[in-house]
């Protein structure tokens, strides 16, 4: 439809993925747009990242920009009032480090499946340290949208200023298979705006 004809050209989406790259606007802080378009450089280390208390997280070493761990803990304790957890899986991942995931993908899947789902090294809101991937108890990666705590944050992420960044039907905006896991803090005044117009963060910055 229309709409969607509009907002492929307003995205730039139009135009073949990892074609016409540009340095992401990192001035733009929580707002910036890290995506198959735009590249943070290969030293680009946010510098307020906290580690990511263990209680919350699966694995070690987990980080988060302040911002984001912040608002997280928040989410968390909200949630916790449901009797619903929100574990952590992954968050804060350098260049090096999305560059081995990457690779690792490659390996095993063929580069359309890796492109689908893992972004290329500078590619990644991971690098940024305000996005994570969640999960619950007894779910993996691709069932955690059956779970209650997925039902929760579908209504109430954009109140701690979480987006589900990559959402079902929206590939062709945003590059990426819907993802129920990754969730990406933009502000709470941004997020209210995606979330209740149903837009992708894509559309929210063009
Ligand atoms: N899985 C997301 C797209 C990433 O690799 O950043
Ligand atoms: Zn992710």
């Amino acid at each position: 439809n229309s709409y969607d004809v509009i907002a492929i050209i307003n995205t730039g989406t139009d135009k073949e993925k990892y074609t016409n790259i540009q340095q992401t606007d990192t001035s733009k802080d929580t707002l910036m747009l890290n995506n198959k378009y735009y590249q943070l450089s290969k030293d680009y280390i946010p510098d307020d990242l906290v580690d990511v208390k263990n209680w919350y997280s699966y694995g070690t070493n987990a980080k988060l920009r302040e911002i984001a761990y912040n608002a997280f803990v928040n989410m968390y304790n909200a949630a916790k009032e449901q009797n619903l957890t929100i574990i952590i899986n992954s968050s804060y991942r350098s260049y090096q480090e999305q560059e081995e995931i990457y690779n690792q993908y490659l390996s095993q899947h063929g580069q359309e499946y890796t492109d689908a789902y893992a972004a290329r090294p500078g590619h990644s809101e991971h690098q940024t340290g305000l996005t994570m991937d969640v999960t619950t108890y007894g779910a993996n990666g691709k069932n955690f949208d059956q779970t209650d705590e997925f039902k929760w944050l579908q209504d109430n992420a954009h109140l701690y200023g979480f987006i589900l960044r990559y959402p079902k039907d929206k590939e062709y905006l945003t590059g990426y298979d819907y993802e129920s896991w990754h969730y990406r803090y933009v502000g709470v005044e941004a997020a209210t705006i995606i979330h209740d117009n149903n837009i992708t963060f894509d559309e929210y910055y063009a």
